[in-house]
């Protein structure tokens, strides 16, 4: 896909992986809104690229996502639609870690994509465009610290085939991106000797994937991660738990 003009939403755009990937689609042409819920947070971001633009939403609001996707219809629609927002909570299951925080994880990580999935798509249906959907490496082993980050990244990671499967044959191209550890506020939670990629890279990463028509883009470790489940799962699991309790903050 050229990118050049074309129009694109990045959800969590405003900082991290999500500013990294609008900044590489900005650098290629095209015109991106980022959207999160912080305004400082995106007017901020929007300063470093005149093609960036910021929308105020929370993905776990309908009204949010219905505005989000109007005011992208009404400068005439979105080509490109990335599922970025999330977070993640590592914790001990043993204590009393509270339970408004998981159930916030799967507001976020799991009903939002489906929430703006609905939201999008009758518009991108007939049009030449791309959902993007970002999981993670985690998506084939989970980490057990960030129990409910993990599932969530499996179920993103299964909707996404599913979302695919239906959509071949259509306008609608379905990517996922499932970064490695890469170095933004969300990986401060996770142990801290595992490697971390920087957003730039992995951006950069993300585009040579689309550009090259592969549809699962897992740079780095989750590549290893990927094949490793396959091959060795009990192992590909002990190594990546080693401390599978997470410390409760
Ligand atoms: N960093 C990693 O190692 C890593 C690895 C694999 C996958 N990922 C995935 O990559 C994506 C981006 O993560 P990141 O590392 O870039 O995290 P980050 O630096 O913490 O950024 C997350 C972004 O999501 C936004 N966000 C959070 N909740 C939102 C909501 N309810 N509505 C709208 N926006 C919301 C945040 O902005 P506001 O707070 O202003 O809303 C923030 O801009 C996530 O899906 C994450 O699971 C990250």
């Amino acid at each position: 896909m050229n990118l050049k003009d074309k129009r694109i939403v990045v959800t969590g755009g405003g900082s991290g992986i999500g500013l990294a990937l609008a900044l590489a689609f900005a650098e290629a042409g095209g015109q991106v809104v980022i959207a999160g819920r912080s305004k400082s947070r995106l007017k901020e971001a929007a300063t470093s690229h005149p093609r960036l633009s910021g929308f105020t939403c929370d993905v776990t609001q309908s009204d949010d996502v219905a505005a989000l996707c109007a005011h992208m219809d009404g400068g005439g629609g979105t080509d490109v639609l990335v599922n970025n927002a999330g977070i993640m909570h590592a914790f001990d299951v043993t204590t009393q870690f509270p339970l408004e925080m998981q159930l916030d994880e799967i507001e976020i990580d799991v009903a939002a994509p489906v929430r703006v999935v609905h939201h999008f798509l009758p518009g991108m249906l007939g049009r030449t465009s791309m959902i993007v959907n970002v999981s993670s490496g985690l998506a084939y082993v989970p980490y057990a610290a960030a129990p409910v980050y993990s599932a969530s990244k499996a179920f993103l990671h299964s909707y996404t085939l599913s979302l695919r499967a239906q959509l071949a044959g259509t306008s609608v191209r379905v990517v996922e991106l499932l970064p490695p550890v890469v170095d933004t506020e969300l990986a401060q939670g996770l142990d801290p000797s595992f490697a971390r990629m920087s957003p730039r890279d992995l951006a950069a990463a993300f585009l040579r994937g689309v550009r090259k028509g592969q549809d699962e883009i897992a740079p780095g470790q989750s590549t290893q991660i990927k094949w490793m489940s396959r091959l060795a799962p009990a192992f590909i699991f002990g190594m990546l738990n080693k401390s599978p309790r997470g410390t409760t903050a």
